[in-house]
């Protein structure tokens, strides 16, 4: 087996999969008019998904993350679980979602394979939730969160974008939710997308704040394993819940990058700021393809650049993040 590899020795055993760029909430730092969709409509089908995969896994995948838009919007979300499951290499799968069909399906999703959830829930002040998602879910998300518990996964993580002047105040609310609940927090620092420079420098949080104010209330940072990918976690002896923080302004936030993504329209991003995705969909057509296809994403990793270019404004083609994943 031939592992994918880039020219800075790092390696790629974990694929983002977008399966579609629709979402229904409206967050403000991500889609704050909603999503529109823009020319026609085609995700990925459930066997350019399965051959994806086949090839994905051939070249070391091991773990697989099914992000969208808002994935679980997918009619047939519970089929793509069980095929990226069925493949004996992927020894993970897992999704990102905002949480709003969790309450209903979270058993339906574990028994077909689905083992790590990650639910955006970006403040624990239902009217504050409103604001940032422009979405009353917020009693139906938090219901979400205990039917995973209850469903058998082991580990439900929670993703927060600490924004200035919004949820910075609720750190406190935060830690006190996870003082007794096995969640592992990700406070994710704002990037720049497309939403332009006005709204990042009205919201952006340094995460070395953050970082400042955990270390002093006794949070210390865990030995960062290999697998780990950019983040850095936290814990506390009095705490059953842990906290990472992904701060990608950060000295050396992308040496550790463990990940590759691909677009609902099957575009491979090597980064998630850099181009605008190169064509992998006319390789999903046919199980026969896959010795092509895999040749074809060797010769593109060849092109991953050493980091994004975040600190000198350019965000990439990237509009905004549901169109991958995050
Ligand atoms: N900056 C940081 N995080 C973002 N997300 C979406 N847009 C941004 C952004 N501009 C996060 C969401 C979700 C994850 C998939 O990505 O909050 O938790
Ligand atoms: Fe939807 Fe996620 Fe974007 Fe919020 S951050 S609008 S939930 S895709």
């Amino acid at each position: 087996m031939s592992q994918l590899q880039d020219n800075f020795g790092r390696r790629f055993h974990y694929l983002r999969m977008s399966v579609t760029d629709v979402c229904n909430f409206k967050c403000s730092y991500c889609l704050p008019d909603g999503y529109h969709p823009t020319g026609k409509q085609h995700f990925l089908s459930l066997s350019e998904i399965e051959n994806l995969v086949s090839a994905f896994s051939q070249v070391g995948t091991q773990k697989i993350r099914i992000t969208g838009g808002e994935p679980t919007l997918r009619k047939d979300f519970t089929d793509i679980v069980r095929i990226v499951s069925d493949n004996p290499s992927i020894h993970t799968v897992a999704t990102t979602t905002n949480g709003y069909r969790l309450a209903q399906h979270a058993k339906e999703w574990f028994d077909a394979g689905l083992r790590r959830i990650n639910v955006s829930v970006d403040s624990l002040d239902p009217k504050m939730f409103y604001q940032i998602t422009g979405e009353n879910k917020f009693d139906e998300v938090m219901r979400g969160i205990d039917a995973a518990l209850t469903a058998g996964f082991e580990r439900v993580k929670v993703n927060a974008v600490l924004l200035k002047g919004m949820n910075d105040k609720d750190l406190p609310r935060f830690l006190n939710w996870i003082k007794n609940t096995p969640i592992d927090l990700r406070f994710i620092e704002l990037m720049e997308t497309g939403l332009g420079r006005d709204y990042f420098q009205a919201h952006h949080l340094a995460g070395a704040d953050i970082k400042a104010q955990l270390q002093s209330q006794g949070w210390s940072l865990d030995i960062a394993d290999i697998d780990d990918g950019p983040a850095q976690n936290f814990s506390h002896p009095d705490y059953r819940g842990r906290i990472g923080l992904i701060m990608p302004y950060a000295k050396n936030f992308c040496a550790t990058c463990n990940r590759l993504r691909v677009s609902a329209k099957g575009k491979l991003h090597l980064c998630l700021f850099t181009e605008s995705g190169l064509e992998l969909r006319d390789l999903l057509q046919h199980p026969d393809q896959q010795a092509e296809l895999i040749e074809r994403l060797h010769a593109q990793l060849a092109q991953k650049k050493e980091t994004h270019y975040l600190h000198q404004g350019i965000t990439g083609v990237t509009q905004h993040l549901a169109s991958i994943g995050g």
